[in-house]
């Protein structure tokens, strides 16, 4: 049987494949497949594994229909048309679980790193601008006691909680479709409506996937809702918030600060505005990538493309 790989995944899973006898062909070239080369890379293969935000679309599956299966390199399976794929037959595999814990860290990084100004302190010292100790430079605000507003509590949402309840005692609100209740009984988190979340959060971070109900969501109406010292923290996906109503929300006081580890579009450009704000971060959509999470992921792939290789039902399937 033949796989195609479309970046670079942990090397525990190449072995996991070589050892199932599987032919592999990976794409090396230090820039994202275009749809053409995936389509053309596809033929003749029998699976795939999808690296990256690559669009498996109607036109992609039509022309990819012969393959058995198409493990995702992620979670969020918002690149993929479901109802496409179900119509030709075509399994589709995500990752759930494994990267809840390395992308909650991500977003109590940025919370921190923004509420303590931290990278734009670093750049400071790059440009060598750290010329004496200063007892009132750009001050931080602290995020002890304070309340975390989750949308979109699932499992990343808890993990992020978890910490925030445990490091700094902040109380945990959250919006969601339906309740979680595992989350209202381990940690007490509290549901409330979408303009309550707004207005009460003191850290509102997003951990929600990018669907039409989502996207686009966070609007100049949306943030001027928020208190004026709250902080944004985004590390689902960059299509949930408009990012020129994010800029005029900081720049117009209206947030105090915004971590992101999601753009739109991705990557961002270099001269983004966002990059010289103080109370901003922005990291390159790091939230999985470490050394356990990759390798636990490439494992979980390994386990869909050998069941759909074989047209069993995908351990990990995206409904
Ligand atoms: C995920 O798993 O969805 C990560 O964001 C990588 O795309």
């Amino acid at each position: 049987m033949k796989v195609f790989i479309s970046g670079n995944i942990a090397s525990v899973g190449i072995k996991q494949l070589e050892e199932n006898n599987i032919s592999i062909t990976q794409w090396k070239e230090n820039r994202q497949i275009t749809a053409e080369e995936l389509i053309e890379a596809c033929q003749g293969q029998d699976g795939l594994i999808s690296v990256g935000p690559n669009k498996i679309n109607a036109e992609f599956l039509k022309a990819c229909s012969h393959l058995k299966v198409i493990a995702l390199h992620s979670v969020g399976y918002d690149q993929v048309d479901v109802a496409a794929a179900k119509k030709l037959n075509v399994p589709i595999g995500n990752t759930p679980g494994v990267l809840s814990v390395a992308t909650a860290d991500t977003a109590f990084l940025l919370m921190l790193a923004v509420s303590r100004k931290a990278f734009f302190s670093h750049k400071k010292i790059i440009k060598g601008e750290w010329k004496n100790y200063e007892p009132s430079p750009e001050l931080g605000i602290e995020v002890n006691g304070k309340t975390l507003g989750i949308f979109g509590l699932g499992k990343i949402g808890l993990e992020m909680a978890k910490k925030c309840k445990a490091a700094y005692q902040m109380e945990v609100i959250y919006h969601n479709r339906s309740r979680n209740e595992e989350a209202e009984r381990e940690i007490g988190a509290k549901y409330v409506s979408f303009e309550e979340l707004l207005a009460q959060s003191d850290v509102l971070s997003i951990h929600t996937a990018l669907t039409p109900e989502t996207k686009g969501k966070f609007t100049l109406d949306v943030f001027k809702q928020m208190k004026p010292n709250s902080i944004f923290i985004n590390t689902a996906r960059g299509g949930i918030h408009n990012e020129k109503d994010l800029i005029k929300a900081l720049d117009e006081r209206m947030i105090w600060g915004a971590g992101l580890d999601v753009t739109n579009p991705e990557p961002m450009d270099k001269d983004n505005p966002l990059l010289s704000m103080e109370s901003v971060a922005v990291l390159p959509h790091i939230g999985s990538a470490t050394e356990e999470t990759r390798a636990a992921m490439a494992q979980i792939i390994v386990k869909n493309i050998l069941a759909g290789l074989k047209g069993e039902k995908l351990p990990f399937e995206v409904m």
